[in-house]
């Protein structure tokens, strides 16, 4: 059983974002799923209901700030309290920032970052209120520290990754909770499209029992796999940049 009875989640069409609504509503939370692809979403609900499971589906285009608040407000009001929403949206990017156009990167930086801002923002609207509720966003290990062709990705992540820390510090003390989820690679569609070796990659399930996990216990960062998240944390982010250049050359897509 878990602890959070409404949740919405963003990004929920496809690979985290729809194992954590399946994980989150196998263990009892009724989840509102939002993204796009209405049809992928419905079958999603359809899923989810006929394991007994409670279910919507709500079509959201997150690069549109005021349709997320809509939606967050429209379903606090519908479910009477959500008390989880995880902004999980998002879309990769990878290439060497000489090929890089202005059209794709504003796309990575309005889904990645301004979305998912809008969607915490918009949470934080609603629970403030009520003094309690548990707000996510999912970044990535990708933001902890430069790679070679994930200028634009990398960006959004290490922005979103200070922005939630500064929720915490800010909302903790108003009662509301804060996580940021930072995954190692994980095999979805994303992912699907890279052409590089992708060391310790998890499948979406595990990723999903790792974050509700972490989640119902409480934690404000949930990181994984340790083989990839603890030498990029204790170790590449303390390196000297000349040093770190060297190292990560190694790494060009
Ligand atoms: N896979 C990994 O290795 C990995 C690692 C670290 C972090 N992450 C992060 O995990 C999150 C989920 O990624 P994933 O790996 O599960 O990729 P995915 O399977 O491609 O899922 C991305 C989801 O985001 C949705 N989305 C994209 N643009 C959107 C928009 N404008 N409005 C609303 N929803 C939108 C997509 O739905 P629609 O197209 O239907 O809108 C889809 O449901 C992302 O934030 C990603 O950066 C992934």
């Amino acid at each position: 059983m878990t602890s959070f009875k409404h949740a919405l989640i963003t990004g929920a069409s496809s690979g985290i974002g729809q194992a954590l609504a399946l994980e989150l509503a196998r263990r009892g939370t009724r989840v509102v799923v939002a993204a796009r692809r209405v049809d992928r979403l419905e079958i999603l609900v359809e899923r989810i209901r006929e394991a007994g499971g409670l279910a919507e589906a709500w079509e959201l285009d997150v690069s549109d700030p005021q349709a997320v608040f809509v939606a967050v407000a429209h379903w606090d009001r519908v479910l009477g309290g959500l008390d989880l929403v995880i902004a999980n949206a998002g879309v990769g990017s990878v290439g060497p920032a000489h090929e890089l156009r202005w059209e794709d990167v504003s796309r990575v930086l309005e889904v990645n970052f301004t979305g998912a801002i809008a969607t915490l923002l918009a949470a934080k609207d609603v629970m403030l209120p009520r003094g309690r509720g548990t707000l996510v966003g999912v970044s990535s290990l990708a933001g902890l520290r430069s790679l070679p062709g994930s200028g634009a990705y990398s960006a959004t992540k290490a922005g979103l990754q200070v922005f939630l820390e500064t929720l915490e510090l800010d909302l903790r003390p108003l009662g509301l909770k804060v996580v940021d989820i930072q995954p190692g690679f994980v095999r979805s569609e994303m992912t699907d499209r890279n052409d590089f070796h992708m060391p310790f990659m998890l499948e979406v399930e595990d990723c999903a029992v790792r974050c509700v996990d972490g989640m119902e216990a409480g934690k404000s960062l949930i990181h994984f796999p340790w083989q990839l998240s603890w030498p990029l944390r204790y170790v590449a982010r303390v390196l000297p940049r000349p040093v770190w250049r060297l190292i990560s050359s190694r790494f060009r897509p």
